[in-house]
């Protein structure tokens, strides 16, 4: 927040505590020139490092240290501490998502980087509050260099995105109207758990879109739902409900289901009946899938509570158990059509075995 005040006969403008940063973020982490108000700079950024002391806060916490080993200086830099490696997770707003190799114990992360002015702190708060479920990839250490939060954390290896899926797979998928249902399903009972456990946290996800949910394969074909990027988690306060966050897993599943990826909440709570249908009808999906289908989403859309979010969890997952009744090998089915290479080479997996394989990075195309 800015004010305009008049001094000396001139105008100035008097930045207002800490809401001044948004008016220039871009300098943040940088080291810059001051073209005015010198010293009002000079001040910001000994505040900064007066509080640093203050509250003896350390520029990053590790918080796995059989997955990352620093230095005796406490730091974790590229090329003394670990080796960018060739190869590229991904890549969101913020740029590429690297794997990093340890020097000292040789494993691999995931590394990714956000300018410090885009960075909200809540990713932190919401990541580190989800550490032990496995519906999330587990972050090892955050700290602050060069300007940036760096984020070290789990590989979800042999994995892809939904949205790889959508591209790649259910074309194949709405070959068989079986498959295609039970797989949908499957997806949105991994994302309403997900989505349950953070807010059971009290944390809104926020993102959830195709690009922010990966489907990661493991042995005996299981596959398992894994969401990602906490960039704009939100706290969820009494009040507030969850309808946002379940919308976008709403949107989600047409998309799987019926290719209708609704454009945004609005399009969805107006058009949804409508556009259903059509899909339904174009899909040539059976009666019962179709009354299916829309009654799930009518429901859904009625979701604003944890409580409800729950219920609705439970009844995806009652149908889930039915269909496996029906057809016992539908899972190892879909795990073929979207891992094929994976489904063959883990045929000999001790079906007990419940710890993931280690692949090398699995890249769609
Ligand atoms: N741990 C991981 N293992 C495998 N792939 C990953 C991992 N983390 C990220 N990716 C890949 O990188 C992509 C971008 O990751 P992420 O969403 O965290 O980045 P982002 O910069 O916050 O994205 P955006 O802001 O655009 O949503 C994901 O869609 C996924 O394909
Ligand atoms: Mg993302």
């Amino acid at each position: 927040m800015t004010k305009l005040i008049e001094k000396d006969g001139q105008i100035q403008v008097n930045y207002l505590n800490s809401e001044n940063q948004k008016f220039d973020v871009s300098q943040c982490g940088k080291i810059v020139a001051p073209k005015s108000n010198p010293k009002e700079v000079i001040e910001s950024c000994l505040a900064v490092l007066d509080l640093i002391k203050e509250k003896r806060a350390p520029d990053g916490v590790l918080l796995d240290r059989t997955k990352i080993s620093c230095s005796r200086k406490g730091t974790y830099k590229n090329g003394e501490d670990y080796d960018v490696l060739d190869k590229i997770l991904g890549k969101g707003l913020n740029g590429q998502i690297v794997v990093v190799r340890d020097k000292k114990l040789g494993s691999e992360h995931a590394l990714k980087t956000v300018m410090l002015a885009y960075f909200d702190s809540n990713e932190i708060r919401c990541w580190t509050d989800l550490e032990g479920y496995n519906n999330f990839p587990s972050l090892y250490m955050f700290n602050k260099q060069n300007g940036q939060i760096e984020f070290h954390y789990e590989i979800l290896d042999k994995a892809v995105t939904i949205s790889d899926i959508i591209d790649n797979h259910m074309l194949k998928m709405r070959e068989n109207h079986e498959l295609l249902r039970h797989f949908s399903l499957y997806v949105l009972q991994g994302l309403l758990e997900a989505s349950s456990v953070m807010h059971s946290k009290n944390w809104l996800h926020d993102d959830l879109h195709e690009n922010n949910a990966m489907l990661q394969a493991k042995p005996s074909s299981e596959l398992k739902v894994r969401v990602l990027d906490f960039g704009r988690a939100k706290k969820l306060d009494k009040k507030a409900t969850i309808t946002n966050d379940i919308h976008q897993i709403i949107r989600v599943f047409t998309s799987v289901y019926v290719t209708e990826k609704f454009q945004n909440a609005t399009d969805l709570q107006k058009n949804w009946e409508v556009k259903l249908q059509e899909q339904a009808k174009e899909l040539q999906l059976s009666k019962e899938n179709k009354d299916e289908l829309l009654n799930l989403i009518k429901i859904a859309l009625d979701v604003h509570l944890t409580e409800q979010e729950i219920e609705l969890k439970e009844m995806v997952d009652c149908k889930l158990k039915d269909s496996l009744v029906e057809n016992p090998d539908i899972m190892k089915e879909i795990c073929k059509l979207i891992f094929p290479d994976y489904s063959l080479e883990t045929d000999n997996v001790d079906a007990g075995s419940s710890d993931f394989i280690s692949f090398n990075i699995f890249k769609i195309g």
